[in-house]
């Protein structure tokens, strides 16, 4: 079986004129099928960057990045959003809802894109809202809902379309230390339910610790901890 994914030599700078910003360098990294890993790493050493290349949203300066065995800088732009959606799922720090739409139209929504038809999209999505606890919030919209149950949407949409690997960006550092403890607790019970991998970027070694693995980024590169 391919892993699911692998950084081979990956370096990557932000180019603004002729002022260049280098955030990785060098780096190797392989995540395996079923297995959830920790980022550790201060504010501002390019853990966002690093999970933004991983899952297709910028392009590596140098070196490769092979998800489920392609090289996603080889393959089109379409097949790299196929790509992207068939094998990644993503939370946010912030949840990145549409304010405009309900709980069940939010989760929903990944299922529609993919052409899905309605009543299969949205039942779908109401049984993963129930499983995140929130049937009785399915009608209403993000600015309805506490910031813990906006997180909980937000990962129930990011797993509607069963990935095989969830990448999370400080996906509890929004919240408080209570609503952060389920929140995690909801992400790795998923994770097991549909034995898929987990990335999870935090800089809250308690997080860390539930994890299979922890590295740390620092000096543009990553360390095992
Ligand atoms: N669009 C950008 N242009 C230039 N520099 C950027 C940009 N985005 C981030 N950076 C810089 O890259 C570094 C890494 O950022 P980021 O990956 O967001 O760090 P982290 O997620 O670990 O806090 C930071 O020093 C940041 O200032
Ligand atoms: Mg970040």
């Amino acid at each position: 079986m391919n892993n699911i994914v692998e950084c081979h030599s990956l370096g990557f700078s932000y180019a603004e004129g002729d002022k260049k910003t280098a955030v990785l360098n060098n780096l190797d990294f392989v995540l395996s099928p079923g297995e959830t890993v920790a980022v550790l790493g201060k504010s501002g050493c390019g853990k966002s960057t690093l999970l933004n290349l991983i899952g297709g949203l910028d392009q590596p300066s140098s070196g490769k990045i092979l998800v489920n065995g392609t090289n996603i800088s080889q393959i089109n732009e379409e097949s790299r959003t196929q790509l992207r959606a068939k094998t990644f799922g993503f939370v946010y720090q912030f949840h990145h809802l549409l304010n405009d739409f309900s709980s069940l139209y939010n989760v929903g929504l990944p299922l529609l894109i993919q052409g899905d038809n309605k009543y299969s999209a949205l039942s779908q999505a109401k049984e993963l809202l129930t499983r995140v606890g929130l049937e009785h919030r399915i009608n209403h919209k993000p600015s309805e809902l506490s910031g813990g149950e906006r997180q909980r949407v937000a990962i129930a949409r990011s797993i509607i379309t069963k990935p095989e690997c969830l990448l999370a960006d400080e996906p509890t550092g929004n919240l408080d230390t209570t609503n952060s403890d389920e929140v995690l607790e909801l992400i790795l019970e998923l994770n097991k339910d549909n034995i898929s991998s987990l990335l999870v970027v935090t800089h809250d070694r308690a997080i860390a610790n539930k994890m299979d693995r922890i590295v740390t980024l620092e000096n543009q590169k990553l360390s095992i901890s």
